[in-house]
């Protein structure tokens, strides 16, 4: 027997602290007693202590799980046995209080009467097109506390995927990255903690010398004798750039031979020179291939912020689109840091 309390033994507060804050305070407060919430985001057993709160906060729900992602027989089990309604993407439509959202799926099917939360960049920004809006459009995606998911969530993932598919220790291989944005940064970050060896490509000035002012070697893309010098003495490859196709159109292959290669992106950034088997987890976002591909703790503050979103859209009912409150997104950094022993420095080094 499974229910929302079994999975917040799972995830104790160590672990989720601000679901277990959320759910405690919405048991009390009721903030949304009376109102309807549609709710797409990938239905894991994570986004269950998520969906749990916002029962908790009297709402009357409806879930339903991206185009993306498979449904886990196990987390629908647990909403019908808490009765919670869950209607397929392509079945959900009509109008609702809110819609909380991921990668704007919701948009044309379905019609908010008081606000939307948007969780994601894709869904952001195609959000951000809409000009008639009637009601507050609030992005979760435009805060720096996404870059506790983005950035050191997928960053250890990534990592901590290697680590365990790769035949050999980690420690002082030789790791080149393939971009240094949100993604990239956090895997360059959790692989310095295990070797000294750190190369990173990059297009952008900006970004090669933050790479090198953080003691990594920097290659700028624009210098292909350079990359293919970098990727002849690599151990592990590991792409971040969010480029399709991108070493296929612009290095040989032969150069890769005898390498662990991994991807991050979420498209094929290896592609059409590659073989599947050639890919620690045939090519897919490596970090996938685990049972978590995100660790709670990272997840936590997301799905915190993208409930609160919805006060936030109650408090300040501008219509249009707009990012999560600066005063909740730095107060949620803090708080973070508290609970997991980071100081905002070692953030602000990183982000
Ligand atoms: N695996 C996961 O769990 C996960 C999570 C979030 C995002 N992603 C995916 O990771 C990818 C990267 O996301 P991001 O947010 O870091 O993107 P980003 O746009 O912030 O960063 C991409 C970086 O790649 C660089 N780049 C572009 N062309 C390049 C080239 N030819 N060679 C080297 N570098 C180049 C850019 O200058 C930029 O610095 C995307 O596909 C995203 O969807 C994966």
């Amino acid at each position: 027997m499974t229910n929302f309390q079994n999975f917040f033994k799972q995830y104790p507060e160590t672990s989720a602290p601000f679901m277990h804050k959320m759910l405690e305070d919405y048991q009390i407060r009721k903030p949304f007693a009376g109102m309807s919430i549609a709710h797409n985001v990938p239905l894991t057993r994570t986004t269950l202590l998520k969906i749990a709160c916002l029962k908790a906060s009297g709402a009357s729900l409806t879930v339903t799980n991206p185009s993306f992602i498979k449904d886990s027989p196990q987390c629908l089990d647990v909403l019908s046995r808490e009765g919670v309604q869950f209607v397929p993407l392509n079945r959900l439509k009509g109008s609702f209080d809110f819609l909380l959202d991921c990668g704007a799926e919701l948009i044309e099917q379905c019609h908010a009467t008081q606000g939307i939360v948007e969780l994601t960049r894709t869904g952001a920004i195609r959000y951000e097109q809409i000009s008639d809006s009637q009601v507050p459009i609030v992005s979760v995606d435009d805060t720096r506390l996404k870059s506790l998911e983005t950035c050191l969530g997928t960053g250890e993932g990534v990592y901590r995927a290697v680590s365990e598919l790769c035949p050999e220790s980690i420690a002082d291989k030789r790791i080149l990255i393939f971009g240094f944005g949100k993604v990239g940064t956090g895997i360059a970050y959790y692989f310095s903690q295990k070797t000294d060896h750190i190369s990173v490509v990059d297009m952008l000035p900006e970004r090669l010398s933050t790479i090198e002012s953080r003691g990594y070697e920097a290659i700028s893309a624009e210098l292909p004798k350079q990359v293919e010098d970098a990727i002849k003495q690599a151990d592990v490859i590991i792409t971040a750039t969010g480029i399709k196709d991108i070493l296929s159109h612009s290095y040989q292959h032969e150069w890769f031979a005898d390498k662990v290669l991994a991807n991050a992106g979420a498209e094929d950034e290896f592609g059409f020179n590659f073989s599947d088997s050639e890919i620690l987890a045939e090519k897919k976002p490596v970090n996938f291939s685990l049972d978590e591909p995100t660790l709670m703790p990272f997840l936590d503050p997301i799905f915190y912020a993208h409930n609160l979103a919805i006060e936030d859209a109650l408090n300040n009912q501008t219509a249009g689109f707009r990012a999560l409150n600066k005063s909740h997104d730095q107060a949620i950094i803090q708080t973070w840091a508290q609970y997991h022993q980071w100081t905002l420095e070692q953030l602000n080094q990183i982000f």
